[in-house]
């Protein structure tokens, strides 16, 4: 197994819900550790240059304008095989289909809500797309390793 560095995002709904520290603990009971983190808020422009590879998509728009609505948190997670224990424990992308269990099911799950945008956290899907995400936020002096 290899040590990974990943891009995790808590998104405006679960700060606006207040579960900054349960989504963090989650991260540190599975091995996943917290080497940069930052609060910030997205402008709709931003949100869209992190997003571009959804331009087109029916929920761009919904998306984009969501991303930009609220502070959020970003933060770089260490760990083996981070960027996929990642997703594990994200769960899959719309809350109504993610596993009991998993951070998206347990805290951004609401059976009055179709919609896949609010879905509490954000993870890079590959090696590549997380060394991108993690330069769009940070700095190289902004990050801390602490495994390997
Ligand atoms: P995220 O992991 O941040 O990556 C793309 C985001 O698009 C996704 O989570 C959701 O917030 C949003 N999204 C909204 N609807 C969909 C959909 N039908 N399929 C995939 N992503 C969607």
């Amino acid at each position: 197994m290899a040590i990974e560095q990943t891009l995790s995002i808590i998104k405006p709904d679960a700060v606006a819900k207040n579960l900054i520290g349960e989504i963090y603990s989650r991260f540190e009971k599975n091995q996943l550790h917290i080497i940069a983190t930052k609060m910030l808020r997205l402008t709709r422009e931003q949100a869209e240059e992190f997003y571009a590879v959804h331009a087109g998509r029916s929920f761009y728009s919904k998306l984009t304008n969501f991303m930009s609505s609220g502070p959020i948190i970003v933060q770089v997670l260490e760990g083996e095989d981070a960027i996929s224990r990642h997703r594990a424990i994200m769960g899959a992308t719309c809350p109504k289909d993610a596993a009991p269990g998993t951070i998206r099911r347990d805290l951004a799950f609401d059976p009055s809500n179709p919609e896949c945008h609010d879905n509490a956290v954000h993870g890079s899907d590959s090696t590549e797309n997380a060394q991108k995400e993690i330069d769009f936020f940070f700095r190289p002096d902004e990050i801390f390793p602490r495994t390997g």
